[in-house]
């Protein structure tokens, strides 16, 4: 890992040259939280586009939404990774995991799109639960910051499932 510079060596918690492991370790789990962030943008542009079809709109209207919170999110893991002297990576650095979020083989499938979106906000849930604990007693500014994160995923995740739910109660889904 690029690490660009050090914290002076009178810092104490998180910062402190004993924790120096421990802090390497939370820009390992704020790098992938970033590029879970980067991620669910492209996935969410894409199926913010492709859906056709009258009931599509209301997916489609919040997803434009989300791009702009997720954007957040990620500027957000960005900071606090240089906060704590680690380097936010180059594209290069990517690697693509959100299979479910896939264009649909019917742009009229939306039930896809709204499972795909609960996929990625559980993932993305799960991971910041790691953190949030990771960082007990150890780093409470980045504890905070992900549990301020933490609740916008919830949010998310409650609105799509309440989608699935109209679906499923057609029996469409
Ligand atoms: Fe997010
Ligand atoms: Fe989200």
């Amino acid at each position: 890992m690029a690490v660009q510079t050090r914290p002076l060596p009178t810092d104490t918690g998180i910062l402190s040259p004993e924790n120096e492991q421990k802090r390497n370790e939370l820009i390992e789990m704020l790098t992938v939280g970033y590029w879970m962030e980067v991620e669910t943008v492209m996935s969410y542009i894409a199926n913010s586009i492709n859906p056709d079809g009258v009931r599509a709109r209301e997916v489609v209207e919040h997803l434009e939404t989300d791009i702009q919170e997720e954007i957040g999110h990620a500027q957000q893991f960005g900071a606090r990774i240089k906060e704590l002297y680690g380097v936010v990576p180059g594209s290069m650095d990517f690697n693509a995991q959100q299979t479910y979020l896939q264009p649909p083989e019917s742009q009229t499938d939306i039930v896809h799109v709204i499972k795909g979106v609960i996929a990625a906000e559980t993932n993305a849930i799960d991971h910041y639960n790691r953190i949030i604990a990771f960082c007990d007693g150890l780093d409470l500014v980045t504890q905070d910051m992900v549990i301020a994160i933490q609740r916008d995923e919830q949010q998310h995740r409650r609105l799509f499932e309440g989608f699935l739910r109209e679906y499923e109660a057609e029996g469409r889904a």
